[in-house]
C-alpha cells in the first residue's frame, strides 16, 4: 500500500500528486517553487485568482498537461498554520482521498513535507494521512446482486519525504493505517444486518481475530453461562432461537497478569425491545445495537497490531432481544451472576442487563479497571445529540485517561453525572435489589447508574454511544452508516494507560 521515497523528483510518473498548502504560502518555496516553475509560474497566478485555495479543506485539482510526471495535482488547503490540528489535518486528508478515489485513481503520490507545521511533524502527518485514507475511502459492500462496476480504490500510495527518515515514516503510516482499518472492521460489523451477524457469527469473528493476533479466546456457551449463573444475560436471550455467547479475548502484554484493563462491549445483534416492544419506526436500525462490541473488537484489532505493554481482557455479551412464548417479561425477577436480584420493569432496557453480567465476568477475569461501551439509551441522544458520546464514571482520574484518548482520537465525549439520587432510583424495588428501568426522566443516567452497581468499587468508565455509533450523513472521514466510534479511543486509552495508585 505505502511506498516511502526520499527523492522528490517532479519528473517521476504518477497518476496524481497530492500537495498541502498552508495559507501563509503566498509564495511557493523549495520544491513547491520548483513545481511552480515547471508550470511557468501559473500556480502562483491560480492561487492569486483563487482557483487554488489554501482555505482549510479546500480541494483544488489542476491538470499538469505533461509539464511534470504526475498527470494531475491535488492541492489541499490547510488554512492557518497555527490553527491546524491533528484532527483537522486528518479531515483534510480524508476529503482529498475521497476526491482522488472519486476520480478512480489506483495509484497516487503525496508530498508529505508539504503537510508539516510547527506543531505537527512528518510522523504526525504520516499517521493522519494513512488513518484518513482508510477511514475516508471505506465502503460497505452490501448485498445488491448487481453492484456497479467494481469500485476502484487507491492501491498504491507513494509518500515522498525528504525531511523525515523513511523507516520512521513507514512505521507511522502502518500504525495510522491499522487504526483506520480497525475502525472500518467495527463499521462493517455494525452495518451487517442481524440475520447475518448472530451471536454465533460474532463469536466466530472473535475467534478468527484471536487466532490472527494470538489472543487467548474463551467463548462461553449457553450451558456454561447457566452454570455461572448469569441470569441477567440469559433473561435477555430467553425469547431467542439463537444461542447466546459470552465472548472473552485476553491480551497479555506484561509479564504478569496485573493492572488488567477490562473492555466490555454491548453485543445485542438485534433489539426488538422484547415485550416492551419498540415502535415500527423505532425498531428499524436496531441491527446496530452491537456497536459497543464492535468498538471493543476493533480496539483489540489495533492492540493485536501494535502490541502495547498492557494487559487487556475484552468481554462481549452477545445475543438478540426477541419475543416468544419463552421470552422474559416485565415483572420478572432475575438473579445476576453477582447475586444481585433485578426486577424487570422494561424488557427494552436489556443492554444494562447483559452488561451487568459481563462487567461481573470481566472482574472474574482479573479486570481492575473497567470501560464499558454500549448503544445504551435514546436518552443520551436527547442529552448530547448525535456527535458526542455520553460518559459516566465512579473514578475521575480513570475518566481523565479515557477523555485524553478520546481527544487524541478526535472522538468527542462529555461526562454525565452519577449522583446518589440516580443510584437510589435503580435500587428502588419492592421485590428485588435493583430495578432495570425506574422511569424515563434522565434515563441515560439511570442506565449508567445501573451498570455502576455491578462495577462496585472497581474504577469504571461507561460510554453510551447510542448517538454516535451511526451517522445518517457522509462526512470527511467516512460514508453514512456505522462510524466505528470508540474503536480508536479505546485503543489509544489502552496504549497510553497508566495504572492508578491505590
Ligand atoms: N438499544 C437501545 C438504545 C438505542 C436507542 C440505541 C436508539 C440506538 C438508538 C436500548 O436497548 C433501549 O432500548 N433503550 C431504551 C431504554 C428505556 C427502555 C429505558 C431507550 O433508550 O428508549
Ligand atoms: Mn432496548
Ligand atoms: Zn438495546
Amino acid at each position: 500500500m505505502f511506498a516511502v521515497k526520499k527523492e522528490f523528483e517532479l519528473a517521476n510518473v504518477h497518476e496524481g500528486l497530492v500537495i498541502g498548502l498552508l495559507d501563509k504560502q503566498e509564495k511557493f518555496a523549495g520544491n513547491l517553487a520548483k513545481l511552480d516553475a515547471e508550470f511557468n509560474g501559473q500556480l502562483t497566478e491560480l492561487v492569486k485568482s483563487g482557483d487554488i485555495s489554501a482555505k482549510l479543506k479546500s480541494i483544488s485539482k489542476v491538470h499538469s498537461f505533461g509539464k511534470i510526471g504526475s498527470k494531475r495535482v491535488w492541492f489541499v488547503g490547510l488554512g492557518k498554520e497555527k490553527e491546524l490540528t491533528f484532527e483537522k489535518l486528518k479531515e483534510a486528508f480524508g476529503k482529498v482521498f475521497k476526491n482522488v478515489t472519486a476520480n478512480k485513481l489506483e495509484e497516487t503520490a503525496i508530498y508529505l513535507d508539504s503537510f508539516i507545521t510547527e506543531e505537527l511533524d512528518g510522523l504526525d502527518a504520516a499517521h493522519a494521512l494513512s488513518e484518513a485514507l482508510a477511514l475516508a475511502t471505506y465502503q460497505f459492500e452490501g448485498y445488491k446482486q448487481k453492484s456497479n462496476e467494481p469500485e476502484k480504490r487507491i492501491e498504491q500510495l507513494n509518500v515522498y519525504s525528504e525531511l523525515f527518515a523513511e523507516e520512521d515514516v513507514q512505521v507511522s503510516l502502518s500504525v495510522g493505517y491499522a487504526f483506520g482499518k480497525a475502525a472500518n472492521s467495527a463499521r462493517t460489523l455494525v452495518n451487517t444486518p442481524g440475520n447475518l451477524l448472530t451471536a454465533t457469527d460474532m463469536a466466530n469473528y472473535a475467534m478468527e481475530l484471536g487466532a490472527k493476533y494470538d489472543f487467548e479466546v474463551e467463548i462461553l456457551e449457553k450451558a456454561e453461562i447457566e452454570k455461572l449463573g448469569m441470569g441477567a444475560f440469559l433473561a435477555v436471550n430467553q425469547g431467542s432461537t439463537e444461542p447466546p455467547k459470552m465472548i472473552v479475548l485476553k491480551y497479555q502484554g506484561k509479564d504478569e497478569w496485573k493492572d488488567v484493563i477490562g473492555l466490555v462491549g454491548k453485543g445485542i445483534t438485534f433489539d426488538t425491545g422484547g415485550y416492551s416492544i419498540k415502535t415500527k419506526a423505532g425498531i428499524v436500525g436496531m441491527k446496530t445495537d452491537m456497536g459497543g462490541a464492535a468498538a471493543v473488537l476493533g480496539a483489540m484489532e489495533i492492540i493485536g497490531e501494535t502490541r502495547p505493554e498492557q494487559n487487556v481482557v475484552a468481554v462481549i455479551p452477545s445475543t438478540d432481544n426477541m419475543i416468544s412464548g419463552g421470552a422474559f417479561k416485565p415483572d420478572d425477577v432475575i438473579t445476576s451472576m453477582s447475586g444481585k436480584t433485578i426486577e424487570v420493569l422494561n424488557t427494552d432496557a436489556e443492554g444494562r442487563l447483559v452488561l451487568a453480567d459481563a462487567v461481573t465476568y470481566a472482574k472474574h477475569h482479573g479486570a481492575e479497571y473497567l470501560v464499558d461501551v454500549a448503544t445504551l439509551t435514546g436518552g443520551v441522544i436527547t442529552a448530547l445529540g448525535l456527535h458526542t458520546t455520553g460518559a459516566m464514571t465512579n473514578h475521575e482520574s480513570l475518566y481523565e485517561q479515557v477523555l485524553e484518548a478520546s481527544m487524541e482520537a478526535g472522538e468527542q465525549m462529555w461526562l454525565l453525572p452519577l449522583f446518589e439520587s440516580e443510584k437510589e432510583r435503580v435500587r428502588n424495588s419492592k421485590v428485588a435489589d435493583l430495578n432495570n428501568s425506574p422511569g424515563s426522566e434522565g434515563h441515560a443516567l439511570v442506565a449508567g447508574a445501573f451498570i455502576g452497581e455491578f462495577a462496585e468499587g472497581t474504577p469504571w468508565v461507561h460510554l453510551d454511544i447510542a448517538g454516535t455509533a451511526v451517522t445518517s450523513k457522509a462526512y470527511d472521514l467516512g460514508p453514512a452508516g456505522a462510524t466505528g466510534v470508540m474503536t480508536r479511543t479505546l485503543a489509544l486509552f489502552v496504549e497510553r494507560f497508566e495504572p492508578i495508585e491505590k
